[in-house]
């Protein structure tokens, strides 16, 4: 079969193409071998993929901007290997735990060029933050303002820390990713937050450096962004302003978000305006930088029709949450077959033993019988991020691919590794 990249949804991760086999390649390697030699379920990132969305970001701020950083939400995507790929792109790194901590640590970020978010943080995780001297803390809260206040002046250090603020925007999204409307578990309202930035001012061991918002994940419109600094912009002046991440990645061929250069000269445009050219600003993505890098191979079990036709794969709602939690649509295709006809209307279904475990519903596939691979794009983000043991599943090992090279960089875990923490 002779077919090109352009027959493939534009989702799929850069470089990714209908062999001379007729089959997929992803990061130069091919899908079908990847699952005989890795087995399935199985995340593949495409290294190359991951570096060229960090680097349009990087590019497309210094097009525009001096003073900046772009921050990697871990949360996304915390793995050690894409927290190096990561931070060997130059990228700072923003943290949600002392678990993600540890994990930014270990994948090579420097201390100074973290930022610990959370809306509850443990005294833990506040002194394990100090003690490694990580560069800022985005206090969410008045207790933890007191709490961390209390920990810093106890080992003698100051901290330099940013605000978020919740401005009282909502992106147009699923109500469990929007961040940024008043009634949050997030941050500090519009005028808590001038209670706030008096407060810290207050506080001996901590020096407020800068404001923070977020205001959702998975945005497609711009306009919200412009409402979310002109809210801010209202607290006063600072030398830092963080303007968050929720880029929308595409998940789906119909689906089109702004391109990188395009949010990052609208964000940045938007500061200009109102917060003038020289302050600090920094984004933190997640989604966009790792979302698209990334396919989920599974192998089909069984195929059962009755008034649909259940496409039964070996992982599901372990491996990816994100179709249960928010009804999220995903693309499928058989990797031995991309561009084959697709004659049969499907739901791609898991192995849980709950009706709701279907990854992909109602798409059109060629004909799938046990032991096809069958291909989810988009799985970077929140895939790996939010997996679980249900059902005693062990959890997908992570390959990175490049130039034809594949490279195991989180193994699957094993039946031993499920009662790793069994004490007797
Ligand atoms: C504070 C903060 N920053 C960044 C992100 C990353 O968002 P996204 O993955 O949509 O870019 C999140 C996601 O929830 C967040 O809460």
């Amino acid at each position: 079969m002779s077919a090109t990249a352009a027959q493939l949804s534009h989702v799929y991760p850069l470089g990714t193409r209908v062999n001379e086999h007729g089959r997929l390649e992803v990061g130069g390697c091919d899908a079908v071998e990847l699952a005989r030699e890795f087995g399935t379920p199985a995340y593949i990132v495409a290294e190359d993929d991951l570096r060229a969305r960090a680097r349009s970001f990087v590019e497309a701020m210094a097009s525009c901007h001096s003073n900046f950083d772009i921050l990697f939400a871990s949360k996304a995507f915390p793995c050690t290997a894409v927290y190096r790929v990561l931070a060997d792109e130059g990228l700072s790194c923003d943290v949600a735990s002392g678990g993600e901590l540890a994990l930014a640590l270990k994948g090579g970020f420097e201390a100074g060029r973290i930022y610990l978010h959370g809306n509850a943080k443990s005294e833990t995780e506040l002194r394990e933050a100090l003690a490694a001297g990580v560069g800022h803390i985005v206090l969410d809260s008045f207790d933890e303002l007191q709490r961390l206040q209390r920990i810093a002046a106890e080992l003698d250090c100051r901290q330099e820390v940013l605000l978020r603020v919740t401005p009282d925007v909502s992106g147009d999204t699923h109500a469990a990713i929007s961040t940024g409307q008043a009634d949050s578990k997030f941050g500090f309202g519009i005028d808590d937050a001038r209670r706030a930035i008096v407060a810290v001012g207050e506080q001996p061991n901590l020096e407020l450096v800068g404001l923070h918002c977020h205001i959702g994940s998975q945005l497609f419109e711009l306009a919200p962004f412009r409402h979310a600094v002109e809210a801010i912009a209202s607290l006063g002046d600072f030398p830092v302003y963080n303007l968050g991440g929720g880029l929308a990645a595409a998940y789906t061929a119909s689906q089109h978000p702004p391109a990188v250069a395009d949010y990052v000269d609208a964000v940045v445009t938007v500061a200009h305006d109102l917060l003038g050219t020289q302050k600090r600003l920094l984004l933190e993505p997640g989604r966009a930088l790792v979302a698209n890098s990334t396919v989920t191979l599974y192998t089909v079990e069984t195929v059962k029709r009755n008034i649909s036709t259940w496409v039964a794969v070996d992982g599901g709602m372990s491996d990816n949450l994100r179709p249960m939690l928010y009804g999220s649509v995903y693309e499928a295709l058989i990797a031995d077959r991309p561009l084959a006809p697709a004659t049969e209307r499907c739901h791609v279904a898991g192995k849980h033993c709950e009706s709701g475990d279907v990854i992909v519903r109602d798409i059109p596939l060629p004909a799938p019988v046990p032991g096809d691979v069958v291909v989810t794009p988009v799985t970077g983000a929140y895939g790996h991020a939010l997996a679980n043991n249900y059902n005693g599943v062990p959890r997908p090992p992570v390959i990175f691919c490049r130039a034809g090279d594949a490279r195991l960089v989180m193994r699957r875990e094993t039946y031993d590794d499920l009662a790793g923490r069994d004490t007797s």
